[in-house]
């Protein structure tokens, strides 16, 4: 099989990492430097919001499969662009994809569907923003429409924070959701679909903030773990029953089926599941921690997704193991960042925000290198993890990934 993998970032390492084995080659656009030492891999240079530059690509190398890593491309319709040119795609359509591009999309679908999840209003008046902030105690939960990788949501206990946050990404033509804060622990499930059948990665966790004791900002993530030893026995049936199903019908029904990964944001609250967030890829940096688990073929699940025969797929099997990824991010992040900066990276590290410059590898993102440790357990494979760590200058890591599990 030959796959064409879109995107740049870790995400992309790990699954080029995880699927070029099983392949006769890789072509990844534009793919990075950890991607290109990959035997079997390809980097070719393109505008991956291009649907037809991607046609064009995926003819020249007679593709089997493309694979589309992050969600820019997908809300932009380029999956669209790939299927009416007859190519099996592993990814949602454009207007499946408005479950990550619009939240108040997400919100009616959940609603249509009954998915637990948080209240919500949706406001698109400064009018609206101040009776939605009366609405919901403290904390305040702020959320821009549209996409904002990572970055558009403010919690906070401050209510000119959350009205700040509110009024600007009014002004900057979004409109903006304020919701009811959720308790309890966050979960990460990636569920693949071919618009009818669901099967569930294991879940991750992922932490949000850029600071230990999860102080800070919040970010893309800055590190994962997998499995979760302490999650509900019963947490990813439930969820795939009370969450993917009902979501997963409700946008078959709508003629928009969903072909891709779900992923499904949850939090455990005292009350039960509800649903954070959904995205329509794979998690960065879940994936990192996650598909190296993973002892199926990782190709032949996407085509079999890609192709509608999920149905009759094999269980997947799993490595019992543990993966822990810990992010270095760029001083700066998630602001204004400091770049080109040189990187040290090891064999087993994912590139994820890299370039090459006059020979060297340096960092051209927020989110630089992930390193993953492996182990029997989740305590080994932390161990394992911060003992491979080499920051570069002026990088910024979490030391509290996976503690005290
Ligand atoms: P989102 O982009 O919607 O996933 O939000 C980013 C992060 O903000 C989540 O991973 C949570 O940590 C936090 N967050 C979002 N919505 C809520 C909520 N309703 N209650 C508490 N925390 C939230
Ligand atoms: N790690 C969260 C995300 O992929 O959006």
């Amino acid at each position: 099989m030959k796959i064409l993998l879109l995107g740049s970032g870790g995400r992309e390492h790990a699954l080029a990492l995880a699927m070029a084995p099983h392949l006769d080659s890789l072509v990844a656009v534009p793919g990075n430097p950890g991607i290109a030492q990959i035997e079997n891999v390809q980097c070719v240079d393109g505008d991956i919001l291009n649907g037809a530059a991607m046609v064009q690509v995926a003819r020249e190398h007679e593709i089997d499969l493309v694979v589309i890593g992050p969600e820019a491309p997908l809300v932009a319709g380029v999956s669209d662009d790939l299927r009416a040119a007859d190519f099996a795609v592993f990814g949602p359509s454009g207007e499946a994809a408005r479950l990550e591009g619009s939240k108040a999309f997400a919100k009616h679908i959940m609603a249509l569907a009954e998915v637990p999840t948080a209240m919500a209003h949706i406001c698109t008046t400064r009018e609206q923003v101040d009776d939605a902030l009366q609405m919901f105690p403290s904390p305040y939960v702020v959320k821009d429409d549209g996409l904002a990788a990572g970055k558009g949501v403010v919690v906070t206990e401050d209510l000119d924070e959350a009205r700040n946050h509110a009024y600007s990404c009014l002004d900057a033509g979004s409109s903006v959701l304020i919701e009811e804060y959720l308790d309890g622990p966050e979960i990460s499930l990636l569920c693949i679909s071919d618009g009818k059948t669901v099967i569930p990665l294991e879940p991750a966790q992922d932490f949000k903030r850029l600071k230990d004791d999860d102080e800070g900002p919040n970010t893309g993530g800055m590190g994962a773990y997998s499995p979760l030893p302490w999650a509900p026995k019963d947490l990813t049936d439930e969820t795939v029953e009370r969450v993917a199903y009902p979501v997963i019908r409700q946008l078959e029904r709508m003629g928009t089926p969903f072909i891709g990964i779900l992923y499904i944001g949850l939090a455990l609250t005292s009350r039960g599941i509800r649903v954070i967030e959904f995205n329509v890829r794979f998690g960065d940096p879940e994936t990192q921690s996650v598909v190296p688990r993973l002892r199926t073929p990782l190709p032949d699940v996407l085509f079999a997704a890609a192709t509608g025969k999920l149905e009759h797929l094999p269980p997947l099997e799993w490595d019992p193991g543990a993966v822990v990824t810990v992010v270095l991010a760029s001083e700066g992040y998630p602001g204004k960042l400091k770049v080109g900066v040189p990187v040290e990276c090891g064999a087993e590290d994912v590139q994820a925000g890299t370039m090459m410059k006059d020979g060297q590898v340096v960092s051209c993102g927020g989110r630089v290198v992930c390193v993953r440790g492996f182990g029997d357990t989740v305590a080994q494979a932390r161990q394992d993890a911060y003992a491979r760590i080499r920051p570069f200058e002026g990088a910024q890591y979490r030391s509290d990934i996976a503690a005290g599990v």
